[in-house]
C-alpha cells in the first residue's frame, strides 16, 4: 500500500545522508527538482554553517541553488534518526575513504545502515550515492535485515553519481545518463520517476552492476589519462606532439577526444582512491587487475618525471626558488584532496627549494596539508609567486593563468624558466618573450 503511493508520487520527501561534494550537490539540485530535501551531517560545525548559508566548499553554482531552495525546501541537520523517519527516500552519500590496503572504508555506510534499521518506520528506499565497491548494497540490505525491529519493508537501489569537481551542478542537470540499480519495480519506479524531468538515456540494472559501472568507469577515464601521459614520454623521447597525437585519437568517434590532455596527471578524491579501490575488490573477487595498477604507476612516474625535467634545467634544486601556480587538483574548485601539487612539491621541498605558491581558491585547503616549517610562501598573486624565482611551474589550469602579462613575469623572475605541468601555455609565445619552456610531450 504504502510503495503503491510512493510509485505514484512526483515529489518525494528525501533525506540526503552526508554533506560532503556528492551530498550537499544532490541535495541542492533535487530541491531544486521541487522535492522536500534534508541534507544531515555528522559534522555539527558543518550544519552550523550551512544553516548560516556558509558552504563547507567551493562550487560553482552550488551558493545559488542552496540560498535560492533554502528553508523552503532545503534544510539541513544534524540529527539522523528523526529524519530517517520522516524520509520516503534516503540517498547515502558519505564518504568512503581508502584504507591503507586500498579498501574502501565502509565504516560509515555500515553504521548508517544500522541507525536506518532501528528507526525503520515505513517503507523507505535507500539508494547508495557514494562510490562503493561492488556487494556493498547487498551488505546494507543484510544489515538493515539484520537489526529491523519490525516486518516493514524496504528497498535497496545503487544510482551511481557522475558528477565532476567544478562543473557539479551542470553535471547534475545534465548527465550523459542515469544508472539505476534496482531488485524490484517499486524502486525502479520512484527513481523514474525522480530523474522523469531529465531527458538522458537511464540504464536499469542489478545493483552489482550498477556499482560495477562506476569504478569502472573512473578507471577508464584514468586509465586515458594514463594512456596519453605514457604517450608524452615517448613525444619527448622522439620529438613528436602529444597535443596533436591526442587531437588525431579523438578525432576518431570510437576514442573520443575528452581525457586525453597529458600533463602531471589525475588527483582528486576520486580516481586515485576508486583505482585502488577497484584493483582491491578485484583481487578479492580473484582477479589481478594489473592494468589498473600499471595505470596508477604511470600516474605517480608522471609527477617525479615532472620534477626531473626541471632538475635538469636548474641542475642543483637546492635553495633554488620554484614559483608554483595552481594547486588544487583541478581548476574550479579549491579541492587538494590527492592534488598532484602536493607530491611535486614535496619533492622540490626534499631537494631543499624554496616553494612561493599561488592558487585562485586552495591556499586555504594548501595551508592545512604543508607544515609551517616546511620552507613554503603563500603569495597573493601570480606575480608575487614569481618574483626572484628560479622557476615558473603551473600545475593547475586555471584560465585566468593563460592570459597573464609574461612580459612582466619575465622581468619580475631570477631565470626565465617556465614548466607548464598542464600543456596550458602558449609554448611559441612564450620562446619568443624569450622563456626557456619545459611541457609534457610538446
Ligand atoms: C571524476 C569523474 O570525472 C566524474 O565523472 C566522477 O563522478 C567523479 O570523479 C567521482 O567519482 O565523484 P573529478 O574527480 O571531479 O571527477 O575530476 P575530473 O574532471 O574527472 O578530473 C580528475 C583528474 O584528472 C584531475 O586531476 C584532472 O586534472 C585530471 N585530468 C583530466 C587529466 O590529467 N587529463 C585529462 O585529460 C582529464
Amino acid at each position: 500500500m504504502e510503495q503503491e503511493i510512493l510509485i505514484n508520487k512526483k515529489n518525494y520527501n528525501i533525506l540526503v545522508i552526508g554533506a560532503g561534494h556528492v551530498g550537499l550537490v544532490t541535495a541542492a539540485c533535487f530541491a531544486e527538482l521541487g522535492h522536500n530535501v534534508i541534507c544531515v551531517d555528522n559534522d555539527r560545525q558543518k550544519i552550523k554553517h550551512l544553516n548560516k548559508l556558509k558552504l563547507p566548499f567551493y562550487e560553482p553554482q552550488l551558493d545559488r541553488l542552496v540560498i535560492k531552495n533554502f528553508k523552503k525546501r532545503l534544510f539541513f541537520s544534524s540529527s539522523l534518526e528523526k529524519n530517517i523517519k520522516e524520509a520516503e527516500i534516503i540517498f547515502i552519500a558519505v564518504g568512503t575513504p581508502p584504507l591503507p590496503d586500498g579498501s574502501a572504508d565502509l565504516t560509515s555506510i555500515e553504521n548508517i545502515a544500522t541507525i536506518i534499521a532501528s528507526n525503520l518506520n515505513s517503507y523507505k528506499l535507500i539508494v547508495e550515492k557514494s562510490t562503493v565497491p561492488v556487494h556493498t548494497g547487498k551488505k546494507i540490505k543484510e544489515t538493515i535485515t539484520k537489526y529491523k525491529k519490525n516486518d516493514l519493508a524496504f528497498d535497496v537501489a545503487s544510482n551511481p553519481e557522475f558528477l565532476r569537481e567544478g562543473k557539479a551542478i551542470y553535471d547534475f542537470f545534465n548527465p550523459d545518463r542515469i544508472v539505476i540499480g534496482v531488485e524490484t519495480k517499486c524502486a525502479e519506479k520512484i527513481l523514474k520517476n525522480i530523474y522523469a524531468p531529465f531527458k538522458a538515456p537511464i540504464v536499469v540494472t542489478n545493483i552489482n552492476t550498477a556499482e560495477l559501472i562506476k569504478h569502472a568507469s573512473n578507471s577508464f577515464l584514468a586509465t586515458k589519462i594514463s594512456f596519453i601521459n605514457a604517450i608524452s614520454k615517448i613525444c619527448d623521447l622522439c620529438g613528436a606532439n602529444v597535443k596533436k597525437v591526442a587531437d588525431a585519437l579523438g578525432l576518431d568517434k570510437r576514442i573520443g577526444k575528452s581525457f586525453l590532455d597529458a600533463g602531471v596527471g589525475y588527483g582528486g578524491f576520486c580516481f586515485p582512491k576508486d583505482l585502488e579501490a577497484f584493483i582491491y575488490i578485484s583481487k578479492k573477487l580473484g582477479y589481478d587487475f594489473a592494468l589498473l595498477k600499471e595505470v596508477k604507476r604511470i600516474n605517480e612516474e608522471q609527477k617525479l618525471y615532472f620534477v626531473e625535467k626541471i632538475k635538469e634545467k636548474l641542475w642543483v634544486l637546492k635553495n633554488k626558488k620554484i614559483a608554483i601556480l595552481g594547486l588544487s587538483f583541478k581548476p574550479q574548485t579549491d579541492d587538494m584532496r590527492f592534488a598532484p601539487s602536493i607530491d611535486i612539491i614535496g619533492a622540490f621541498l626534499s631537494e631543499g627549494s624554496i616553494i612561493k605558491a599561488y592558487d585562485p581558491k586552495a591556499i586555504g585547503q594548501a595551508k592545512k596539508i604543508f607544515s609551517k616549517k616546511d620552507n613554503i610562501y603563500f603569495a597573493t598573486n601570480p606575480y608575487d609567486a614569481v618574483k626572484n624565482c628560479d622557476c615558473l611551474c603551473l600545475l593547475t589550469e586555471w584560465e585566468e593563468f593563460k592570459n597573464l602579462d609574461f612580459k612582466k613575469i619575465k622581468k619580475l623572475m631570477n631565470t626565465a624558466l617556465i614548466a607548464d605541468g598542464r600543456n596550458f601555455l602558449d609554448k611559441e609565445k612564450l620562446q619568443k618573450i624569450g622563456f626557456d619552456y619545459i611541457g609534457l610531450g610538446v
